[in-house]
């Protein structure tokens, strides 16, 4: 596996990382496999696909204590990334509300700590930033934690790049976590101004989630195909029209796929790649024949023409951005 830097931490990791949050079947409200899950993670530490991405939110405990069975004997090998500032909002299922206080924070790296059974968080991204208290208040209470010990780098998540700045004026981001893939540009929007520029500019690294546009782009989802209850519906691109007009971006993924006899999957991921020597995408996956498709993807070279083809794909159907 190529190798990236993490930030300027001096770490380097896969050029290709692993999402875990599928292995809770948040998507789809199917069976949960866990063994399987863990072989996966244990494979992609086996590929050099270590920069291993969960979440201290909604199903924390099932995420963060599945994670930390996966890499027990292995800690040494992995990347540990996490997140906090989000709280459970009442009983109701899923339901959480931003809490940046300095407490909440403390006791929801204590609480991520234990589940996955480990003594330090490799990097800690606050998820998203609570506008009820004052960013420097909730950075600094997350670089103490850094200073105790408990967390090695901070990252941050759903932030703005003023907010990004001024995060990493008081204590360095190492990383931004964002959504990039084929069909959610807004980081490379402005260019060196964007967050993807930004976090070049600083020597921090970009984590790009949801690579695989939560399966869109792997043209193995068919309009109308996903279950109710499956939370991609909320998400206006999958709604059922808007999804079969979405297939037009599949089909051209598909012809530049077929030219380099690689899978649109691979293309997805390779394209990202290609946006920057610090951007790392994290596809997330719980099947075994997805991880090494996907960490495949790290030797894909693509051309000006697939280049060329990719940056004219139609502008996605259910996103806002539609003129
Ligand atoms: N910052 C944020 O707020 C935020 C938001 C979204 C996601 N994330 C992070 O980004 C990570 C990845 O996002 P994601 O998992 O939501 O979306 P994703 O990586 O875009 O897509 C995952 C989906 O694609 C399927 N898939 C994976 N590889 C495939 C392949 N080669 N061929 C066909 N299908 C394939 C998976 O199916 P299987 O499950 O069957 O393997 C899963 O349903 C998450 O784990 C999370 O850590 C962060």
């Amino acid at each position: 596996m190529r190798l990236r830097s993490l930030g300027d931490t001096g770490t380097k990791v896969g050029a290709i990382g692993l999402g875990c949050l599928v292995m809770s079947r948040p998507h789809e409200g199917t069976a949960r496999d866990d063994g399987r899950s863990v072989r996966v993670v244990n494979e992609a530490l086996d590929l050099g696909g270590n920069l291993l991405d969960t979440a201290g939110l909604h199903d924390a405990v099932h995420h963060e204590t599945l994670l930390g069975k996966a890499i027990a004997g292995r800690r040494e090998e992995a990347v540990v990334a996490t997140t906090s500032g989000v709280a459970l909002d009442g009983p109701r299922p899923r339901a959480v509300r931003r809490d940046g206080s300095p407490a909440q924070l403390r006791e929801a790296a204590e609480a991520s700590l234990r589940r996955l059974d480990i003594d330090v968080i490799d990097l800690y991204h606050l998820h998203r930033i609570d506008p009820a208290v004052p960013l420097a208040e909730t950075w600094g209470a997350l670089a103490e934690l850094v200073q105790q010990g408990k967390v090695r780098w901070l990252g941050l998540s759903g932030a703005t790049v003023a907010q990004a700045r001024e995060a990493h004026a008081i204590h360095p981001v190492t990383a931004v976590r964002s959504e990039l893939s084929l069909w959610t540009r807004d980081a490379l929007d402005g260019g060196p101004d964007g967050m993807v520029g930004w976090c070049e500019s600083v020597g921090a690294s970009f984590i790009a989630s949801a690579p695989l546009g939560r399966g869109f782009l792997t043209g193995t989802l068919r309009a109308g195909g996903l279950r109710s209850g499956d939370l991609r519906t909320s998400d206006p691109r999958f709604h059922r029209t808007a999804m079969e007009a979405n297939l037009a971006i599949v089909d051209v993924i598909r012809e530049v796929a077929d030219r380099r006899s690689v899978t649109p999957a691979q293309v997805a991921i390779a394209w990202i790649l290609a946006q920057g020597e610090q951007v790392v995408p994290i596809p997330g996956t719980s099947d075994p024949r997805y991880l090494r498709e996907n960490l495949a993807a790290a030797e894909v070279r693509l051309t000006d023409e697939d280049f060329a083809d990719l940056r004219a794909l139609p502008v996605p159907v259910g996103s806002g951005a539609e003129p």
